[in-house]
């Protein structure tokens, strides 16, 4: 089997952050989700894989560069407008040849592996494994309408009367059918080819497409609500490590990761959390659920519930920093130079929660 990757997109609703980086790249519990992608089809015991990029190509490929650092062999497959999944499937056709692939959303990310559902898809005789799971809001994804013996009955991409709670989440499963299917459909209502529709189109020629629905958790992390949501469960799954160094004065709690080169100086630390490679923390703060990256400074400060990104520094700041995305080169601080006044530089789309004045 191969893998198939989508990586393009502008990742509008992450700005500002997505104006310098693509969005895969951003870490959850400090590893880009691109590369918990590439880990999870790797897992599976898949190594030759495609990704499909777009304007942010030159960023992955400097990061992913072959994948051999991940074990896997990647291959790049530009698309030149973010045209839709199933557009993607078709330009890949070269790469894939006619192999059963996995396709993975780049920005997706889904408790425990892929491994348990590529091996059922090997063993099968399916045209296709598409997963789905419960959601609350179903309306903004792909839905699935089964019967009683869990068959697919229909599938409709956002429909505004969902017919199920049943999501279809980024990670599908096909074999060489699927290139007649993205070659039969016409564009949605949004312009795109819609993967959702190729799918329905393998159902309504009586191809075998299996539903298989996953119980733990999943999120698209179009939004800084996801990613913070999908820091928390990630740091909830980390095996804790103590690579750096902790002195005395400090207290670090079991659930806590602290990589190679990171100092720790009177300061607590309750996880689950991890500070990066190379960062300060003198006197601070970190409370549960918070992604600290490498290079970064915490100094007389406290910050939960939060992800930092590379290089950033947070000094002498009198009010604890919460539910945060803080990007790379970012400096917060207390600034002594008159008048005593709120001094921002912040990037287009920033979003700056101040505490109310007399506020409770
Ligand atoms: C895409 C698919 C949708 C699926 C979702 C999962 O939506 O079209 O069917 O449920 O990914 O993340 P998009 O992210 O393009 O809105």
């Amino acid at each position: 089997m191969k893998g198939l990757i989508l990586s393009g997109g502008k990742g509008t609703r992450l700005y500002p952050l997505t104006y310098t980086s693509a969005k895969q790249l951003i870490p959850i519990a400090n590893k880009p989700v691109l590369i918990r992608v590439i880990e999870a089809i790797r897992d599976a015991g898949i190594t030759e894989i495609g990704i499909v990029v777009g304007d942010t190509a030159p960023e992955i490929q400097r990061v992913v560069k072959q994948g051999h650092e991940w074990g896997v062999n990647v291959t790049y497959i530009p698309q030149d407008a973010p045209l839709g999944l199933a557009h993607a499937v078709k330009i890949s056709q070269d790469f894939l040849g006619d192999e059963r692939f996995v396709m993975f959303l780049g920005d997706n990310v889904i408790q425990g592996g892929i491994s348990p559902l590529i091996a059922e898809f090997a063993r099968s005789d399916y045209n296709s494994q598409i997963v789905l799971t419960q959601v609350a809001q179903p309306e903004q994804y792909g839905v699935a309408q089964l019967d009683q013996n869990n068959r697919i009955i229909k599938l409709v991409e956002k429909p505004k009367e969902p017919p199920s709670d049943l999501a279809l989440v980024g990670i599908y499963m096909f074999d060489a059918n699927i290139f007649e299917a993205v070659n039969a459909i016409s564009p949605s209502w949004r312009g795109e080819l819609e993967i959702t529709d190729a799918i329905q189109w393998l159902v309504e020629h009586n191809y075998n497409v299996h539903p298989y629905i996953h119980q733990g958790w999943w999120i698209d992390t179009g939004r800084p609500g996801d990613m913070l949501e999908a820091n928390s469960l990630a740091l909830e799954e980390l095996t804790p490590v103590i690579e750096g160094y902790v002195d005395r004065d400090s207290q670090i709690d079991s659930r806590v990761t602290i990589e190679k080169g990171a100092e720790i100086f009177n300061s607590v630390i309750r996880g689950p959390a991890i500070i990066g490679r190379d960062t300060r923390l003198v006197n601070a703060y970190v409370g549960p659920f918070t992604s600290i990256y490498h290079h970064c400074v915490i100094e007389n400060a406290e910050i939960s519930r939060s992800i930092v990104l590379e290089h950033s520094q947070i000094r002498n700041i009198g009010h604890r920093i919460e539910d945060s995305l803080i990007g790379r080169h970012v400096t917060v601080h207390r600034s002594p130079i008159r008048p005593r006044a709120y001094k921002f530089t912040l990037g287009d789309h920033s979003n700056l929660g101040l505490l109310g004045d007399g506020g409770s």
